[in-house]
């Protein structure tokens, strides 16, 4: 029942197994994200609800059960599954339910449980054959109709602010996609990036890179060198890896990672369009950086690192990617320098006009060594 997609899968591949199938499961996971450990063990289980004359009903009536085709795409196990996660723009870990291959279900914005997933076989499985029309358009959303299982379909369902972890990550990342969707902001107030310090020559060369997302300019105090190697925490749509580009030259290389495959694929998209071959982009939430040991020189973060829900372990994954040379006391750096920015005042006035928020907040330079 559970297949995993071999590591020349491509989009039209797996369309075609799709096609096949009447009711699909795909899952994205990863072995470096420890989300996703618990979540391949419990999708074992779901075998079990298709054993012994199990509920599930399907459409040809309730004593007939469809059992689905799982597919588990694994991001780490080739580089062509992680560019068809990121082709079909699915997050990790996220997962998809498709009905004769035409998608009907996905986690959006959620966290991915099994008993989720459980519901949404269920509810596929008992869904009407597709000429039945009625039923299936009033299964999924919008929320407020009687059968719509807004956990499975309707990423709005819920308007509870989480404090789960995963729950506040999968938030993020759907503000994210969203944002470069071009339907809602993200967490933050656009400031102007001539305020935040960059040059008209940067700004320029960023074009269409920037979004308006940073809140900060960090290659402005990184020192950033010809030949090194510098990772962005949180790269979106791949501004400030651009301008390091230019910075490293021919021989360095700047690795953008970002959870947000939306933004992964959009920044892919730049990269291709500028014909930069010294960035790359990785999918990958900065908590579990998908990178060796020892890989940086600098690594940067443009409003990125306040979003996280666990601070402390992406320092720890800081410290882990860069080579020997600096250190930041818990996670093990030091010579720390915490330079406060009075001209931060001006954009943090824009914040919220009129509430005085610039009288308590105030925007700094963070800067450490790894030893
Ligand atoms: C405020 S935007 C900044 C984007 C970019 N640094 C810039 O200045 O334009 C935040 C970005 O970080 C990504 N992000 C947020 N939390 C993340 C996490 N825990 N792991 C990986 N990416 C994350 C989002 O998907 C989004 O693209």
């Amino acid at each position: 029942m559970i297949n995993h997609l071999p590591p020349d899968t491509t989009a039209s591949s797996l369309k075609k197994e799709l096609n096949n199938s009447p009711l699909s499961l795909l899952v994205t996971i990863a072995s470096f994200n420890p989300a996703c450990r618990p979540l391949l063990a419990q999708l074992a289980d779901l075998e079990k609800d298709y054993m012994f004359g199990g509920s599930l009903h399907s459409c040809t009536g309730p004593s007939s059960q469809e059992k689905p085709n799982v597919w588990i795409l694994k991001t780490d196990d080739s580089e062509e599954l992680e560019e068809l996660a990121v082709e079909l723009r699915m997050d990790v870990p996220s997962y998809r339910i498709y009905k004769n291959g035409v998608q009907i279900g996905e986690n959006k914005g959620r966290v991915v449980t099994v008993e989720e997933i459980r519901e949404g076989l269920r509810q596929a499985a008992a869904q009407c054959c597709p000429s039945d029309n009625t039923r299936s358009s009033a299964w999924c959303c919008p929320p407020s109709s009687g059968t719509a299982n807004a956990a499975v379909c309707c990423p709005d369902g819920s308007k509870d602010a989480p404090s789960d972890p995963s729950a506040i990550l999968r938030l993020v990342q759907q503000s994210y996609s969203n944002t470069v969707n071009k339907s809602t902001g993200g967490c933050c107030v656009s400031v102007s990036p001539e305020l935040l310090g960059y040059t008209p020559e940067q700004i320029a060369a960023a074009s269409d890179s920037n979004l308006g997302l940073g809140c900060g300019n960090p290659l402005s105090f990184a020192d950033v060198k010809q030949g090194e190697t510098v990772v962005d925490l949180g790269s979106g749509a791949g501004v400030d890896c651009f301008l390091a580009s230019q910075q490293v030259g021919r021989e360095g290389q700047v690795i953008g990672v970002d959870m947000t495959s939306d933004m992964v694929f959009t920044a892919r998209g730049h990269a291709a369009d500028r014909k930069c071959t010294n960035v790359s982009f990785r999918l990958g939430e900065i908590e579990h950086l998908p990178i060796a040991d020892g890989t940086a020189d600098v690594v940067i973060s443009n409003c990125v690192i306040n979003l996280s829900p666990d601070k402390g372990q992406v320092f720890k994954e800081i410290y882990r990617v860069l080579k020997p040379g600096g250190y930041l006391k818990d996670a093990g750096f030091g010579n720390i320098e915490v330079n406060l920015k009075e001209e931060s005042r001006d954009i943090i006035s824009q914040w919220l006009p009129g509430s005085g928020a610039e009288d308590f907040v105030v925007g700094a330079e963070i800067k450490a060594r790894k030893l």
